[in-house]
């Protein structure tokens, strides 16, 4: 066992988790909290892609195709155990937005027939129902509840959006705005009674806390590997049912005929793509593996409670996200009263180098953090006083 899981299962100290930052670069020169968005690589990580990219130079074609792909099956394998599926669920892709126009372009649907959206999913998955509406006559029905609402309301809300026409559930597993988690196995099990078929929207929840494909019951699972796996950028990974994959289309037109089972989703399909990218993806299974999926989920709940217990007492300091749900990991959004969170969010960029992201949908309007497993209590430390330090000195002008 390497000195990573030692260390992290011996104390839940601090100390502990020096050892997981001693295996990522500095980031410099912002303190980086803004993972939801693409996590750093491990150092191993990125020692392999490089080398990867030398190794390709010698003999491009050979070497990436005869040589680097020879392991895509290991790694799937490796996934499937992670996400526990069929290796024949899994197609790597370079992205959640590729998995998911994926299955939103994929699923064969006739005019007049439903497919139930929130708010709240991610705005390329809205835009790509939308289109389909205008193109083929398809009804995107818009299930309306609160970003904090109770698990029973947000159920209750998508029965009602149900009708005999409702064909497809699109449904997010954490949004990305705030961190909320749905109650997604619930919500599969209702789908399924009614030969709905279900798309889960992961790509902030796969690495960032155990997720198993068969408990939560859903059709098509999307992720990307690049966010909390800590993969390479570029990396995705689709997840299709067994039972749902011959019925559905692939976005690119597949190479081999006929094109069978998952790998008419496959990256290959694109045409030239670049093998070093998914070389990877191995070293970052093997570092997530060390940790563990639920000790990685118990640090981030614990990093974000840290910070938000350290701001609460801030005057106006206001909190989007449901920090006493066990669910709670590594994504949060607060706004202060009063505060132009634009202005905020770049002088506390500008002026004491901490990074994290204004996000708003509808009307909610916030500044989202997000800690990773790499990151230090004192990290955190460092962004709460700059925070009061930013208002303190009314670097931030009031929101007009
Ligand atoms: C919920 C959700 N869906 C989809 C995406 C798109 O992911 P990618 O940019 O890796 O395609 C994101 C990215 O942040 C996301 O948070």
């Amino acid at each position: 066992m390497s000195v990573v899981a030692d260390t992290v299962n011996a104390s839940a100290g601090e100390d502990a988790w020096k050892s997981v930052r001693d295996q990522y670069p500095a980031q410099e020169p912002l303190l980086n909290l803004n993972n939801a968005a693409v996590s750093p690589p491990p150092l191993a990580v990125e020692q392999t892609v490089i080398d990867a990219y030398r190794f390709i130079s010698r003999n491009p074609d050979y070497n990436m195709w005869s040589k680097l792909d020879t392991a895509l099956p290991s790694i799937k394998h490796e996934l499937a155990e992670l996400i526990d599926c069929s290796p024949d669920e899994i197609a790597l892709n370079r992205n959640s937005s590729e998995g998911l126009s994926t299955a939103i372009f994929g699923i064969p649907l006739e005019k007049g027939d439903q497919v139930i959206i929130s708010d709240w999913d991610y705005p390329s998955v809205r835009e790509g129902w939308f289109q389909r509406s205008q193109r083929e006559g398809i009804e995107v029905v818009n299930c309306a509840f609160d970003l904090l609402d109770h698990d029973d309301d947000v159920v209750e809300a998508y029965v009602q959006a149900m009708t005999p026409r409702s064909r497809v559930l699109q449904l997010t597993h954490i949004y990305h705005w705030n961190g909320r988690v749905l109650p997604i196995k619930r919500l599969c099990d209702i789908a399924r009674e009614r030969n709905i078929v279900t798309i889960v929207d992961g790509a902030q929840t796969f690495a960032q806390m155990p997720v198993s494909f068969r408990e939560l019951g859903c059709d098509f699972f999307i992720t990307s590997l690049h966010k909390w796996l800590g993969a390479p950028v570029g990396n995705g990974m689709l997840i299709v049912n067994l039972r749902r994959i011959d019925r559905t289309w692939p976005l690119l037109a597949p190479f081999d005929k006929p094109a069978i089972g998952i790998d008419k989703f496959d990256h290959w399909n694109l045409g030239t793509y670049n093998s070093a990218i998914q070389s990877g993806i191995a070293p970052a299974i093997q570092l997530h593996k060390e940790i563990g999926a639920g000790k990685m989920h118990a640090r981030l709940r614990e990093l974000s409670r840290y910070w938000i217990d350290l701001a609460r007492n801030i005057t106006g300091f206001r909190l989007h996200t449901p920090i006493d749900a066990n669910e709670l990991g590594g994504i949060s959004l607060f706004s202060i009263d009063g505060m132009d969170m634009r202005r905020l969010e770049s002088d506390l960029r500008e002026k004491y180098r901490v990074h994290v992201k204004y996000r708003k949908v509808m009307d909610i309007e916030g500044l989202r953090v997000s800690p990773h497993v790499y990151m230090m209590k004192s990290d955190l430390d460092i962004f709460v006083s700059a925070l009061r330090d930013a208002l303190a000195t009314s670097a931030v002008q009031p929101a007009l």
